[in-house]
């Protein structure tokens, strides 16, 4: 039988797309790449697994409106079903969020609703906080969100430098979410 075909959306390294196509256990199958920034290194991730790749910048398009009917139209064209938000830096528009209601995933470097939007570990790091996390999210029209689906806490440890947080809680984010992609697919 073939799998419910699912969609990510990133804007960057795609350490987290990367994570989410590896799992062969998961009940989807991830068949488009959406990136809005055309130098972005996960566009060659995708290229290399010959996952097809939708590249826009939000510059050529009159409007949100504009370039998200574009990106619904390829979605639609392609079956997807899903979409995972995975390090997209920009806002859903209402055009997204009505074409795929209750749908939409995302994942994010803290246990929000501490710390939404960019550098969200450094600013934690900097904020002197004892604990933070990962939080997957269903998403709505705000900056990070949407009715919270799971969070892990990931401890500031005494001494340790910012890099080691980055990179302990890119861990967690890496495992999580596909996890939690799974079980909700699996519901
Ligand atoms: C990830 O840490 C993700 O949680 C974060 O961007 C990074 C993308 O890394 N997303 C947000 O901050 C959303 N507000 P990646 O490109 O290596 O997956």
């Amino acid at each position: 039988m073939s799998k419910v075909k699912a969609a990510v959306f990133a804007s960057g390294t795609g350490s987290n797309f990367q994570a989410i196509i590896e799992d062969k256990t998961l009940p989807c199958e991830v068949v488009l790449l959406v990136c809005d920034r055309p130098s972005a290194p996960v566009i060659a991730k995708a290229q290399r697994q010959g996952i097809k790749t939708f590249v826009f910048s939000a510059k050529d398009y009159e409007s949100k409106e504009a370039y998200e009917q574009e990106i619904v139209d390829v979605l639609k064209r392609n079956e997807i079903e899903w979409v995972f938000l995975a390090g997209y830096m920009r806002l859903l528009g209402q055009t997204m969020l009505d074409a795929y209601e209750g749908k939409i995933l995302n994942i994010h470097p803290s246990l929000l609703p501490a710390f939404p939007g960019k550098d969200s570990i450094a600013r934690a790091f900097e904020a002197g906080v004892a604990e933070t996390g990962v939080t997957v999210h269903y998403v709505d029209g705000g900056m990070d969100t949407g009715p919270v689906i799971a969070q892990e806490v990931v401890e500031v440890l005494p001494g340790d430098p910012l890099e080691s947080l980055e990179a302990r809680i890119h861990e967690v984010e890496h495992r999580l979410y596909p996890k939690v992609i799974k079980e909700l697919l699996q519901k």
